[in-house]
């Protein structure tokens, strides 16, 4: 056996027995360096005859390819080997105590929803859900909207399509008509969501949340209508006294139509709720249109009630003090953290709302 083959047959054994790829590294520049086994065993080519030359340099060839082939495995299989011990070290223990914790946080609308669903289902209200995009007939046709009204106009609705037979609904009264539609009265339910106009400042965002209320029975009357707000009110800003008053107003699903606004004063820059002699409008409502109970397959001769639209990031921001309504849409995490809500602080009328 020449001197090379044995070189490389120590080698390949030095290799085979290497543990880690440290040890492998350096055995690469023994074979593979600069003056390693190959370079040495190339450069003795330059005093053989012609015909030797070819020959020998053959044996390096194959013998270097043979040694590629050896280190590429030898190599995989340590990195398959550190992997596993990596993988067998590295087990998460979900039993150990948390490091790095940070509570995620309910956001104030979601919170108010939880508030006032939970109030609403204290006295008989049931929870309904409308879709975001809306046909114009649900969103004002059936609502007794006429052609011409001016909450119609392109500047304050988005319409979907050219011939504006779709939109994104305005309001959360389509949710009246398509309940009336899917049930037979009575009906007693609120429907919360997300409802969508072209306006933006301090007070207006282009998508904003409101609730809808209805109460359709036999001899429901405009005093059922009071008395329910009067006690919503009170225990949404959890006071025990509440100045409120219906304010005359007009809307074309309900008649007659009033704005419900409640008793406000400032004090050291902050508003307090339930008293004072400032008013602050906070939703609209009346009796629903007997064209609307007609639209919605309900005989208005023998069915009749109320129905209430209100704010709800208005409601939120005069609860938790919050300003800007555009905050509330911004995803900022510094200002979820510290006006949102703990998750396992689900709001109940038993437990206190908020408290
Ligand atoms: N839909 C009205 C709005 O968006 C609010 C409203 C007023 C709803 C009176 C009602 C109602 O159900 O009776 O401004």
């Amino acid at each position: 056996m020449s001197d090379f083959e044995k070189l490389k047959n120590q080698l390949i054994n030095k290799l085979t027995e290497a543990k880690n790829s440290k040890e492998v590294d350096l055995i690469r520049t023994e074979i593979f360096g600069k003056n390693g086994l190959i370079n040495s065993e190339f450069k003795k080519l330059g005093s053989l005859s012609p015909d030797e030359k070819k020959n020998v340099a053959s044996k390096i060839n194959n013998a270097k390819q043979e040694l590629t082939k050896l280190f590429n495995k030898k190599l995989s299989s340590l990195e398959n080997f550190e992997i596993d011990e990596r993988v067998k070290n590295e087990k998460d223990d979900v039993t150990l105590p948390e490091k790095d914790f940070r509570i995620g946080k309910i956001h104030p609308v979601s919170q108010v929803i939880d508030e006032i669903s939970s109030i609403f289902s204290e006295i008989g209200f049931s929870v309904e859900e409308g879709p975001d995009i809306e046909t114009e007939y649900y969103n004002f046709t059936a609502l007794n909207t006429p052609e011409n009204h001016p909450a119609k106009d392109m500047h304050d609705t988005f319409y979907l399509e050219e011939n504006m037979k779709t939109l994104l609904r305005t309001h959360t009264s389509p949710v009246q008509v398509r309940t009336m539609l899917n049930g037979k009265p009575p009906f007693k339910i609120i429907a919360p969501g997300r409802t969508y106009r072209s306006d933006s400042d301090q007070t207006h965002t282009p998508m904003f949340h409101q609730l809808e209320g209805l109460h359709i029975d036999k001899n429901i009357t405009m005093g059922h209508l009071k008395g329910c707000l009067n006690y919503f009110i009170k225990e949404f800003f959890e006071l025990e006294k509440i100045k409120m008053r219906f304010r005359p107003s007009h809307f074309p699903f309900t008649e007659p139509s009033a704005e419900v606004d409640i008793g406000y004063r400032i004090e050291n820059n902050k508003i307090i709720i339930g008293e004072g002699d400032k008013w602050l409008e906070i939703l609209g409502c009346g009796m629903v249109h007997p064209n609307v109970l007609k639209n919605s397959k309900v005989d208005p001769n023998k069915f009749q009630g109320f129905a209430f639209g209100i704010g709800i990031d208005r409601l939120a921001m005069l609860k938790y003090g919050i300003n800007d309504l555009r905050s509330f849409f911004e995803s900022d995490y510094r200002w979820l953290n510290y006006y949102g809500f703990d998750p396992l602080d689900v709001p109940t009328n038993y437990r206190g709302l908020s408290k």
